[in-house]
């Protein structure tokens, strides 16, 4: 390994030796020694070739802690990483939609991912005829488009949102067009979700969401899995109390509305990270969310025990590997691109909910 190291360059050895140190001691020390030499091939094409590697809270650890500080997060968090990054290359650890949206943003550069079909279960089946036929039938309705949903779908939007920012796209489309009635696609739950919070405040806005006037249905595999007996379940077992002091339950928003009430918080991944790091009295927490995000949360605070939930896990996410990584770094490949006339028509969408 000693000889390997001359070829590295000042800055991606220093990264290397502070991922070593980062994961001694941790459940990834071995993953991390076995894989030692792939890493140390993407630290090099990292910087070798100017690349800007953007990874999802998603991502396993040792993927996850690749990207530094300001290059990790939530979809929100990266589309403004993805806006304003210099780098000549994007690489996305994170599914083909991120992907997109970094490209949309960014048509100029070569934007990467390391598979390819790494899909979404809410993206993968909505296209823009879904969001025409909505449009049809609620002609003075602004539509939201959540960002899990690919270019041809965001073209046909008037905003895209995520789910840090649902709320705020939803009132201020309301606001802008003069309409109470707004369309919310593609993720029913979701909709259901922000429909009872807008009532919470006291809204007249009527969110349109599949499911809510006709038979469509848009869910994420992954948190729609989670029930809400499963959360009972879980506080009982692991003595997570409800509103307990040093414990908590925080789901994401993408669960089903009954999974929210039983929750103490939920929001988007990097709010989940935020309500930890803001809660320092916290012992003990469960996320309702991929579970890989636990484990990188679990080495950012050892004071906290993570309660996972391994049943969990988005096999669209895990199709990203550290050897596809270094495969499409090093020949340039799986480049995620979208038709000029497209891009231009979702970058409206997108830019108007960078802009609020
Ligand atoms: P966030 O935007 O909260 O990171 O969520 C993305 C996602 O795919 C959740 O399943
Ligand atoms: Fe899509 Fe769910 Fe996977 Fe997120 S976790 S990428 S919403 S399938």
């Amino acid at each position: 390994m000693k000889g390997t190291n001359r070829k590295m360059t000042q800055g991606s050895l220093m990264r290397l030796e502070e991922l070593r140190s980062g994961f001694r001691g941790t459940d990834q020390y071995i993953d991390f020694l076995a894989k030692e030499e792939t890493i140390r091939r993407i630290l090099e094409m990292k910087e070798e070739k100017d690349v800007l590697i953007l990874g999802h809270n998603y991502m396993e650890p040792l993927i996850y802690q690749i990207s530094g500080e300001g290059e990790r997060g939530d979809s929100l968090a990266l589309s403004k990483y993805a806006a304003k990054a210099r780098n000549p290359i994007i690489l996305f650890d994170g599914v083909r939609f991120m992907a997109e949206t970094a490209k949309i943003l960014n048509p100029e550069k070569k934007v990467l991912i390391a598979d390819l079909e790494a899909g979404c279960s809410l993206a993968d089946p909505f296209g823009a005829k879904d969001v025409l036929e909505y449009r049809a039938r609620y002609p003075e309705a602004p539509v939201v488009t959540y960002i899990n949903s690919y270019a041809e779908v965001k073209a046909e939007s008037d905003y895209c949102c995520t789910s840090a920012n649902a709320l705020d796209v939803v009132k201020h489309a309301a606001s802008e067009s003069g309409s109470e009635r707004v369309v919310f696609l593609p993720d029913s739950f979701m909709g259901e979700n922000l429909q009872k919070e807008l009532v919470k405040e006291g809204s007249n806005i009527d969110l349109i969401y599949p499911g809510k006037k006709d038979n469509k249905f848009g869910s994420c595999i992954v948190h729609e899995k989670i029930s809400a007996v499963d959360i009972r379940v879980i506080r009982r077992q692991f003595n997570l109390p409800k509103g307990g002091n040093d414990t908590a339950v925080l789901v994401h928003w993408e669960c089903k509305p009954e999974v929210l009430d039983v929750a103490d918080m939920y929001g988007s991944t990097s709010e989940m990270i935020r309500y930890v790091s803001s809660h320092p009295e916290l012992k003990r927490v469960y996320l309702g969310t991929e579970c890989e995000m636990s484990a990188n949360l679990a080495n950012e605070f050892p004071q906290v025990e993570f309660i996972r939930s391994c049943m969990v896990h988005c096999p669209h996410m895990r199709k990203i590997t550290l050897d596809k990584i270094l495969y499409s770094l090093e020949n340039e490949v799986y480049e995620v691109n979208v038709p000029e006339q497209i891009r231009v028509k979702a970058l409206g969408a997108i830019e108007r909910m960078i802009a609020i």
